[in-house]
């Protein structure tokens, strides 16, 4: 893969969620325009993905992929020059077998000549998905990709979409520069919808299936928990919650909403500096659940420079009173076989979503926390 990308985890926006196959050329660019008016850019993000649904139905007589005609009426490389010019960079996807999830012309025997198409159209980003694959083996499909890109010659994040059935935090370390571990997000904190492997997993359960693969994250190479569904439905606390979560687990940040409606508050979440450097810190650790007490759940995540990320999930249905005595808990970490350890030292606390300096550990951390929401706090060094 092309090495150097993604050495912290991406941050964009993809379709998908919001729009799924209903996608063209205008709202593209609205999206685009929006992205830095909200002060997204601003704060980080950088990757503009259309997800299924951007290709004609067919490939051309020459076997080419082309833009669909009626919703994309100008091609894909007028699109990229447009989302370029505003400093930001341009994703596509396609799938490893015979057709997309969607029904749309798939990459199963084409992986070259599509490579070609995407180098040609200044294309930074694929999202390679896994539907109609038959009896394909998973680690050679996205070997494949991998390589046709690496000879297209143009760097691209790989973006290895699976959904974790072939255990891809096994084998897809040099493979891509993320992979997603579960089946679709869906808009609730903790719910299943669906059934076996068509369902759609809450913002909890897809943490839960899977928070023990951390170490296999780092630099280059990060657990995908999919697309973010912020502003897409839940409470204004459950968003900031899941974007907290997201964060500490060094996922990629993939706003899912439709930018052009978002409330203040979802921004306001979702462009938060302080909290977004989190996920950007450059040790690359994935976060972990350090205990539940209670109806707490508290999240713990090295940072450089000594630092450490806190969170507290108030998961129960009611607003409850934190009162967390930092000498009662060992905050620390194994990293490469190194204990990190925050004990006996005094460090200052930052509020992370409300901006403000919480005093220092020297006394117990107090907070109301309302019913799903997060105190995300950093800890730094006096
Ligand atoms: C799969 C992926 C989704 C989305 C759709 C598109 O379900 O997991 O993220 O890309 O396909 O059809």
């Amino acid at each position: 893969k092309f090495e150097g990308l993604a050495e912290t985890p991406p941050l964009g926006w993809n379709s998908w969620n919001t729009f799924a196959t209903d996608i063209n050329e205008q709202l593209v660019k609205d999206i685009a325009d929006k992205f830095v008016e909200l002060g997204l850019k601003e704060a980080g993000y950088e990757y503009i993905v259309l997800d299924d649904g951007w290709m004609a139905k067919e490939r051309d007589t020459h076997g080419n992929l082309i833009a669909d005609p009626i919703k994309f009426p100008s091609g894909m490389k007028a699109l990229a020059d447009y989302i370029h010019s505003k400093g930001l960079k341009f994703g596509l996807y396609n799938c490893a077998g015979s057709k997309t999830c969607a029904g749309y012309p798939g990459s199963r025997g084409f992986e070259y000549q599509d490579a070609r198409s995407y180098a040609s159209w200044d294309v930074d980003y694929l999202k390679y998905d896994w539907c109609n694959t038959d009896k394909l083996n998973a680690e050679g499909a996205y070997i494949t990709m991998r390589d046709a890109l690496k000879a297209a010659g143009r760097p691209v994040v790989f973006s290895i979409c699976e959904w974790g059935d072939n255990e891809p935090w096994k084998w897809a370390k040099d493979v891509g520069h993320a992979w997603r571990v579960t089946g679709d997000i869906i808009n609730c904190w903790d719910c299943e919808v669906g059934h076996g492997s068509w369902s759609s997993w809450g913002v909890w359960k897809i943490i839960n299936m899977r928070k023990d693969i951390r170490k296999v994250a780092g630099p280059g190479h990060w657990n995908d928990f999919d697309m973010m569904e912020v502003g897409n439905g839940m409470a204004d606390a459950e968003d900031r919650t899941h974007f907290a979560m997201w964060t500490m687990l060094t996922s990629p940040l993939i706003m899912g909403n439709d930018l052009r409606v978002a409330s203040k508050e979802t921004i306001k979440t979702l462009a938060n500096k302080e909290v977004i450097a989190v996920n950007q810190d450059k040790l690359g650790i994935q976060g972990f659940r350090f205990s539940n007490e209670g109806d707490f759940e508290i999240w713990i995540k090295p940072l450089e420079n000594d630092a450490w990320a806190i969170t507290f999930v108030n998961m129960s249905d009611k607003p409850l009173s934190l009162n967390f005595d930092w000498e009662k808990h060992d905050i620390g970490d194994d990293v490469n076989g190194k204990r990190m350890e925050a004990k006996q030292q005094k460090f200052k606390i930052r509020d992370l979503f409300n901006h403000k300096n919480l005093g220092d550990t020297s006394k117990n951390l107090m907070a109301e926390i309302q019913s799903h929401d997060v105190l995300m706090v950093k800890l730094e060094k006096k």
